[in-house]
């Protein structure tokens, strides 16, 4: 059977034609479009592209991961903080319309961990949290099994709870959120803010700052760049001490293009981590690096067809 999924990311536009039964990418294309540059010749892109992977293919449905808050049942996009362009906007519908197909729409990182669960580390595990480190900070919640979303659908915003309310600004509006720490824009926004203390920091050799330059100064020593990685991993020790206090997951899976950075990154998150839980929860989880890598979208994003049409639950 399959499906196309759709990751619709802060850079990149990723499709694939996925094969659900043993999650097997078919065939994939990248739109190097900024989602941010217009959504509706963002729209004809993606449907070309789906139409361009699935030729002399058969597919079921569309699943869609996108940034935000999402009504899914009317398929809109409806407040997504780093894609303001995308507010209000009936992706599902207007896709449906073009392709005539099934449109199925859910939160990027709640795709996320529904991909990690059946395809990735979270296979085999009723208790997950997830987390994406990208452009924002994602977050996706199994518990008990099931996709935790609440009331309106919209929960499992992990990278929006306030690690410092007297800290930096948010794409969200708010001041001191995880994503001010964790995501590529809060890492480049701490390196802009330090250049004139750190002027000879390796950071600033590139003509562009990017997470991976920090990430790569770091390895090599650089002072700027250490401390800039001490902030993110103790935001990110917080946010994650008080997601396992609330969900007592057995995994905590952490995806994103910053998650590629490796040890340099989860070494001391893991120490951290195991400091800040109580006793009652030492040892009690493992934190894990995405196994999916650049696969992780398209695999959330087509899991999100199988949860809904009742494949899996
Ligand atoms: C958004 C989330 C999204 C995350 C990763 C955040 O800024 O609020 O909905 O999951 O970025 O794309
Ligand atoms: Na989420
Ligand atoms: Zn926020």
């Amino acid at each position: 059977m399959n499906i196309v999924g759709v990751d619709l990311g802060g850079t990149f536009v990723k499709v694939g034609l996925v094969d659900s039964l043993n999650g097997k990418i078919k065939r994939k294309t990248e739109i190097e479009t900024q989602v941010t540059s217009g959504k509706d010749s963002v729209l004809k892109r993606i449907a070309e592209a789906i139409q361009k992977i699935t030729a002399g293919e058969n597919y079921i449905a569309v699943g869609i991961g996108s940034p935000g808050s999402i009504d899914k049942k009317r398929g809109i996009v409806r407040f997504s903080p780093n894609f303001p362009d995308w507010n209000n906007y009936p992706l599902g519908p207007e896709l449906s319309r073009i392709l005539n197909k099934s449109v199925f729409i859910e939160n990027d990182a709640n795709s996320f961990v529904l991909g990690e669960k059946w395809f990735g580390a979270g296979q085999g595990y009723e208790h997950i949290v997830a987390l994406t480190l990208g452009t924002g900070v994602g977050g996706g919640v199994i518990s008990h099994n099931i996709l935790i979303t609440g009331s309106n659908g919209i929960g499992g915003e992990l990278g929006h709870v306030i690690i410092n309310p007297q800290g930096p600004l948010c794409g969200c509006g708010n001041h001191g959120c995880l994503e001010a720490y964790a995501s590529a824009t809060g890492i480049i926004r701490m390196a802009k803010e330090k250049r004139k203390k750190f002027p000879d920091s390796e950071i600033f050799k590139a003509n562009e700052i990017t997470a991976k330059s920090v990430f790569d100064a770091a390895k090599n020593g650089d002072r700027l760049a250490n401390k800039i990685i001490n902030e993110v991993v103790e935001a990110l020790a917080i946010g994650i001490t008080g997601f396992i206090h609330t969900f007592n997951p057995s995994v905590i899976i952490i995806g994103g293009g910053i998650s590629r950075a490796g040890d340099i990154l989860f070494k001391p998150l893991r120490e951290r981590v195991e400091e800040l839980v109580m006793p009652s929860f030492k040892n009690s989880y493992k934190i894990l690096q995405s196994p999916l890598v650049e696969n992780a979208g398209i695999l959330g994003a087509a899991s999100i067809v199988l949860q809904r049409i009742g494949k899996r639950d």
